[in-house]
């Protein structure tokens, strides 16, 4: 079949809009077309960029809608599609959708940045069920990631539409917390406080025209881009044609797999044949004894196919159709499921592959179709395997998949463990499959296979042969577990790492399928034949075969309403919205990267080192500087002022210190053209020692970046004389990737006059990055305006970071004229940023045998990469924050920051008190462990009760902390669910239950005062309207709306009144950055103090004509030449702190807090579901109650993933392997607690902050080690039981792999004494390592 030089027209609908492609390039994803759609990850793992796609299914004609991410989607894939995306959907310029306003009135956006994503997953699934289950609407939402909310706003607005649903259904009560009156909150999404939804409005269906693709044409279509050629052919015949005359083309269906790939391996396929309109590839037929898949279908429809086939058919004949159904709702998300194919997946062969070892044990075969004919294949382990002989022909494809039924005296299992529940690669899984000879329990046949355990999916083929003709019973069990472990070897240096749990999982997922198919032999066969054989499970060890299923959040949030005699339109202390919220939702509102492209603008890439610590010997940049479109390379040499400081320089010169330092940036015409170029230049290093990556490391080579910080109070060595025991322990806490959804991102605009540069850009502290220009570019402060409209999450990662990717930027511009627009892709993110310091602790307590904890002697080292950064501040802080809730007499802290080749660690939610403070914690549950009393004892014996002094001698009163604790106790029912959690541990054995309470004392604000001045400027026009403008950024924190607030109550007029445009360098000068929790009080007061200065100037005229409207008092004031603008300014706190004597007043106040969670842990896989949570905080007079809450609910769940799934892994060379949302697992919505209670301790007054308010941005963060604590509790029983000793080293994060590891017992024994293949020479090193 002939190629047509010409390319085709592409014709598709974008909400509802025809739109021709005259040349489609096939490498242009639909992501890059659109706006309202975000880029957050470019691989599908956020949903950040989801749309609705609706198509015609080539075998039914029926149209389909299906949520995609548009990163993933070629346009050429669209051919005749219709497109919806959050613009269509509604707009704050026509009407909103019901999606759309529910989500911004239950307050389910913060930064908005992942809002569209989340409208349009809820969307789609009410296009194609107004009705949804609650469990259909979490699997839509699976996999949207959002790093602000901590998902349960998100979630309430979508339970809103639920059949089921009515508000929270408080307690299994079936009603809501609105309507019992238990809360206050007018809007947090009650039915009736949102329009209809009306999804038969003809503005629904406008958008999928049905003559789209009503007669799908039959030709072939091709379109031509640069570098590759789609050809799209129309019948089944011309694609065997095209598959014959391009044999190493590729078949492009869900592009999921080969998506990725293309991108971040850079596999080039000049050809991709498209077979999306074959009807052949979608055909299913069912017979008696199978059922054949198309493999063109999409793993959502094979899903909906199973189910309907387990439906009809008995028991017995569906075991292998129940066991993909299983993986089929953990694979992947809605979108990936919905996009990729049935054939692409098997064909992939990935190693993790969730349906290849199901398949493969359900004996399922494939049915290949070339133009010499068809034929059959099993897909057998050498098919997996990727044997020749076993495998397609190149000019073959697979036509469809037959999966034959199971019969009876045949059983097949599934299992899977990954770092969460839900949305994360497997780190291993399995399917089983065991045939009985008829009647009894001899294997006739068995099968096994892993995935994540090698390169291909593995088979135990001849462990399986040898058990053959054995009983089912413990003798068999243990001979599978040694030849499985001895057949499934795995080497130390595996790639993925985990090798001992892997190992473990190995034997243990072996284990609970032996006591499955027990459990089934048990009913059909009874009495069983030789009954001494026959082992009986005991209920205790039953709950091995439990799996956590997916549960809906349930919770309730409480809070104090306002006086009843506050005016109406004084909105200070109401739940008002986020005031950008229905803009998050309709994806108006435009972050940085949405601005549109500036005439003559350029794009920036950068380059970064490969190495960790070397000196750059040779740059050659011809074959980058010769790709079309490259414009220039920026080196060090082109910065006409500083370049940084000498030891953090903006752009390496001579010598690397990490892998990810910037060295130099490419300027090209287009972003895609700067990565090509960058993939050309050769640098030659030449590497130099010592290179050090841990903090291990950094101790023994003395490497350090300050001095140690220290603080001492009473006489340590005396007390620990006087103790009745002591403690000594270790605790490991691991780095946190900041993970904001909207990466860093600049565009820097120069002007043609006297050197003024416009820079908008996504930070929190846009005066840094002014000031950095400023003296990169060697040209005064004045001549630079920064520009932060809104930031998509900084969490403190965009508070230093921002100013290097400005001044870079700014330099480009300068070098070549042109705007420049610098956009960083997560991977390049995650590499070049560094975030929370990991820490390392050193503690030993010495305690009376009652708990009181007489003398505590803590020594903290943290990891802060290469450069100086935030680390010295940070250990700083650490320090002063580490006694946490408690009084101890005797107290001695050290800490110091480690100087290592890794990218500068940097300032994070919290600043050091998330690490330190678990330490703090885990010796006081090792003082537990040894009092044989529970944790919650020794930490009330040892709280501060009374007016008292902090170790650093200043004063505070903790009646509000022993409030909340007591508060927590009470609401969670603490005691009474700490015994039935020993009562279910006593009746379970495979599964634990874990409870903890943990009280926090955080102190907020900088420890200078020049850091807690702030300014505003409000203008009053003559229509009456207000500009307010303030030094704050809105990171999604609301703090904008705050503001307006504030402004509201003192100019007594409503917010409807009242704007803020954006925050700016040339409106308030000298901004602080936005952090340390107190941004809304600091310029909360400054803007108070504008409002009141310009009420001061009103005060005549409204005495004059009291009856007057604002309006004309304003018109009055203009008239009588009064000045309708006003600066505010706040001196700031008072804060200091002597690091010589040890003393100081640091922070201006405290928040006080307690949270307390309960967990169940799986001994067998390390899983652990949340049962519940509940949080007791102080948050004085919320300003806002509803974004106060947000913030807590929000950091809890940041911190949770700090403490239990995100887990930073470097590459024994300094390369982080984890660069993205597939290696890297921030919690998912599947993570929230089953239940979950957030109640704001009733007021208590704090004169100092603006009206007696707190700030909550990063306290609540710390409350996630209540789940830690829980788990840890959880472990503890277990080992308990399994007469270990009860006190280990603690290591945050908790994943699966360590409490699996933690709960030895005779798997982990087995894996320990099956030695690992000895390790080769040439790989003496493990995967991966840690900081
Ligand atoms: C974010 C994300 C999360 C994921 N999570 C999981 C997970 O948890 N578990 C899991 O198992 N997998 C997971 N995957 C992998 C996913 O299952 C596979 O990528 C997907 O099934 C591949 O299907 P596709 O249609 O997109 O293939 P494509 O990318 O379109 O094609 C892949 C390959 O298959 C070949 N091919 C496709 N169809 C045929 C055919 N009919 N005949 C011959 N060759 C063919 C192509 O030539 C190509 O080489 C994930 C993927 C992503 C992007
Ligand atoms: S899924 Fe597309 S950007 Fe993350
Ligand atoms: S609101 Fe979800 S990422 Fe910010």
């Amino acid at each position: 079949m002939p190629c047509p030089s010409r390319s085709d027209e592409l014709v598709f609908f974008v909400n509802g809009r025809k739109v021709i492609e005259r040349n489609a390039d096939p490498e242009v994803t639909l992501l890059m077309r659109l706006t309202g759609t975000k880029y957050a990850c470019g691989r599908g793992g956020c949903g950040a960029c989801t749309v609705m796609v609706s198509k015609r299914d080539p075998t039914s004609q029926e149209i389909r809608h299906f949520s995609v991410t548009t990163c993933l989607v070629p346009i050429c894939s669209l051919y005749g599609a219709a497109v919806t995306t959050v613009e269509g959907v509604g707009s704050m310029k026509t009407r909103l959708h019901p999606v759309q306003e529910r989500i911004a009135k239950s307050h389910g956006t913060q930064c908005g940045f992942c809002t569209p994503g989340m409208v349009m997953s809820m969307y789609t699934l009410l296009r194609n069920h107004p009705q949804p289950s609650e469990e259909q609407l979490l699997e839509a939402l699976g996999g949207n990631l959002c790093r602000c909310t901590g998902y349960r706003p998100i979630l309430a607005s979508g339970k809103t539409f639920c059949l089921e649903s009515n508000g929270c259904q408080q307690k299994g009560t079936g009603k809501c917390c609105l309507d019992l009156g238990e809360n206050d909150s007018s809007s947090l999404g009650r039915k009736s406080d949102v329009s209809p939804f009306a999804l038969s409005s003809p503005q629904e269906y406008h958008l999928t025209p049905t003559r789209m693709t009503e007669n799908p044409e039959k030709r072939t279509l091709t379109f031509h881009g640069e570098r590759v050629t789609w050809i799209s052919p129309g019948t089944f015949k011309d694609l065997l044609e095209l598959k014959a005359k391009h044999p190493e083309a590729p078949l492009i269906l869900g592009n999921t797999s080969l998506g990725p790939a293309m991108r971040s391996k850079g596999c080039l396929h000049p050809i991709l044949l498209s077979p999306a309109r074959i009807s052949e590839l979608n055909v299913v037929s069912k017979t008696n004894d199978g059922l054949t898949i198309g493999a063109g279908c999409s793993l959502a429809q094979v899903k909906d196919i199973l189910a309907e086939r387990v439906s009809e058919l008995p028991e017995e004949k569906t075991q292998t159709y129940r066991a993909l159904l299983k993986h089929l709702k953990s694979l992947a998300s809605q979108q990936i499921r919905n996009m990729a194919s049935l054939g692409g997946h098997i064909i992939s062969r990935h190693s993790y592959s969730d349906l290849n070892p199901i398949l493969a044990v359900g004996n399922a075969t494939l049915n290949l179709t070339s133009e010499e004919g068809t034929r059959r294949i099993p897909l057998s382990e050498h098919f997996l395997a990727g044997l020749a002989s076993a495998d397609l022909k190149p000019e073959e494809i697979l036509e469809s998949v037959y999966i034959p039924h199971s019969q009876k005296w045949e059983f097949v299992s599934a299992f899977r463990q990954a770092q969460c529940q839900q949305n994360a690669l497997p780190d291993v899984n399995a399917g089983m499959r065991v045939l009985f000879k008829e009647g009894t329990d001899i294997i006739e046949d068995l099968s096994i296979t892993y995935g994540g355990v090698g390169a291909a999916t593995v088979s135990a083929h001849k462990s399986c042969q040898q058990l053959l003709g054995r009983q089912w019973d413990e003798l068999m069990l243990d001979e599978a577990c040694r030849r499985l472990l001895d057949e499934v070897s795995l080497p130390g240096w595996a790639p993925g790492g985990r090798v001992e749990f892997k190992r473990t999982l190995v034997v243990s997922f072996f284990f609970k399928f032996y006591l499955q198919v027990l459990q089934e032999l048990k009913k059909l066969i009874k009495p069983f034949p030789n009954s001494r054989r026959y082992p009986e499970i005991s209920d205790r060890f039953l709950s091995a075969l439990e799996d956590f299923p997916g549960t809906v959040p349930q919770g309730v949030q409480r809070y104090q309403s306002v006086d009843s005699h506050q005016p109406l339109q004084d909105p200070v202390g109401r739940p008002v919205m986020h005031l950008s919220g229905l803009k998050h939702a309709t994806g108006e509102a435009e972050f940085c990267d949405d601005i549109p492209m500036v005439d003559k603008e350029l794009c920036m890439a950068l380059v970064t080192s490969t190495r960790a610590y070397a000196k750059i010997i040779s740059i050659d940049l011809s074959e980058a500087l010769e790709i079309p479109g490259v414009v220039d390379v920026i080196t060090a040499k082109d910065i006409p002022g500083t370049n940084g400081t000498e030891d953090d320089k903006l752009l390496a010169v001579d010598e690397v210190l990490c892998v990810g330092q910037i060295i130099f940036a490419v300027v090209a015409e287009t972003d895609v053209q700067a990565k090509r170029a960058i993939e050309k230049i050769k640098i030659t290093y030449e590497e130099l020692e010592p290179i050090i990556f841990t903090i291990k490391d950094a101790i023994k080579h003395n490497s350090f970046l300050c001095p140690e910080k220290k603080l001492e109070q009473g006489n340590i060595e005396e007390a620990f004389e006087k103790v009745d025991q002591i403690v000594e322990g270790e605790v490991h806490v691991g780095g946190q990737e900041h993970f904001y959804m909207e990466t860093q991102r600049v565009l820097v605009i120069p002007k043609t006059e006297d050197k003024e540069l416009d820079i908008y850009v996504s930070t929190q502290d846009p005066a840094h990055v002014q000031k950095t220009v400023s003296s990169t570019l060697n040209i005064p402060i004045n001549r630079i305006t920064c520009h932060v409209k809104r930031v998509g999450g900084g969490f403190g990662g965009k508070i230093g970071r921002p100013a290097v990717f400005g001044a870079i930027a700014a330099v480009g511009a300068l070098k070549t004229g042109h705007p420049i627009r610098l956009v960083l892709d997560r991977e390049d993110d995650m590499l070049i940023t560094g975030g929370r310091h990991p820490l390392f602790g050193k503690y030993k307590v010495g305690f009376m045998n009652n708990g009181r904890i007489k003398a505590l002697d803590i020594e903290c080292f943290i990891n802060g990469g290469c450069t100086l950064d935030d680390s010295e501040l940070v250990t700083e802080f650490l320090i002063l924050k580490l006694e946490n809730a408690y009084k101890i007499r005797n107290l001695r802290f050290r800490g110091r920051a480690c100087l290592t080749n890794l990218p500068s660690n940097t300032a994070f939610r919290g600043f050091g008190f998330p690490q330190g403070t678990l330490v703090t914690e885990s010796c006081i549950t090792a003082v537990a462990a040894k009092c044989g009393l529970p944790p919650e004892k020794i930490r009330e014996k040892n709280m501060y009760r009374t007016v008292d002094k902090t170790i650093y001698k200043q004063a505070f009163n903790p009646e509000s902390l022993i409030r909340c604790w007591n508060e927590c106790l009470d609401a969670s029912s603490f005691h009474n669910r700490r015994k039935q959690v020993e009562e279910f541990n006593k009746k379970n054995y495979w599964k634990k239950r874990g409870i903890a309470v943990i009280p926090m004392k955080f102190s907020v604000g900088f420890a200078a005062t020049s850091y807690h001045q702030a300014a505003a400027l409000v203008h009053i026009y003559t229509d009456g309207s207000v500009l307010v403008t303030h030094g704050g950024n809105e990171l999604g924190q609301g703090i904008h709306t705050k503001m307006l607030q504030v402004a509201s109550r003192e100019l007594k007029i409503p917010m409807s009144h009242l704007h803020i445009c954006e925050t700016s360098t040339a409106m308030v000068p000298n901004t602080i950055a936005t952090a340390a929790s107190v941004g809304a009080d600091i310029n909360g007061k400054a803007v108070q103090n504008a409002c009141q200065i310009l009420l001061k100037r009103l005060e005549p005229i409204i005495k004059k004509n009291p009856e007057g409207t604002w309006e004309e008092w304003i018109e009055a004031a203009f008239e009588q030449r009064i000045s309708l603008s006003a600066t505010g300014y706040f001196r700031g706190y008072k804060a200091f702190m002597d690091w010589e004597k040890g003393e100081g007043d640091p922070f201006p106040y405290y928040v006080y807090g307690a949270a307390c969670s309960e967990v169940e842990i799986d001994c067998l896989t390390g899983a652990h579901k949340k049962i519940r949570t509940d949080i007791v905080m102080d948050a004085c007079c919320s300003l806002n109650p509803a974004i106060d809450i947000g913030q807590i609910e929000g950091a809890f769940i940041q911190g949770m993933g700090l403490y239990t799934t995100e887990e930073l892994k470097y590459s024994p060379e300094g390369v982080l392997y984890s660069r993205g949302p597939d290696e890297y697992k921030i919690p998912t919505i599947s993570d929230v607690p089953e239940e979950f209670n957030v109640s704001l301790l009733p007021s208590s007054q704090t004169p100092l902050t603006i009206y007696s308010s707190k700030g909550l941005g990063e306290s609540g963060m710390f409350l996630g080690s209540s789940v830690f604590f829980a788990i840890t509790d959880a472990v503890a029983a277990a080992r308990k039981e399994r007469d270990i000793a009860e006190d280990f080293t603690v290591k945050s994060p908790a994943t699966p792999e360590w409490v699996r590891m933690a709960c030895a017992d005779r798997f982990t024994e087995m894996v320990y004494i099956c030695p690992l293949p000895l390790e080769p020479p040439s790989h003496p090193t493990p995967w991966a390592i840690f900081k």
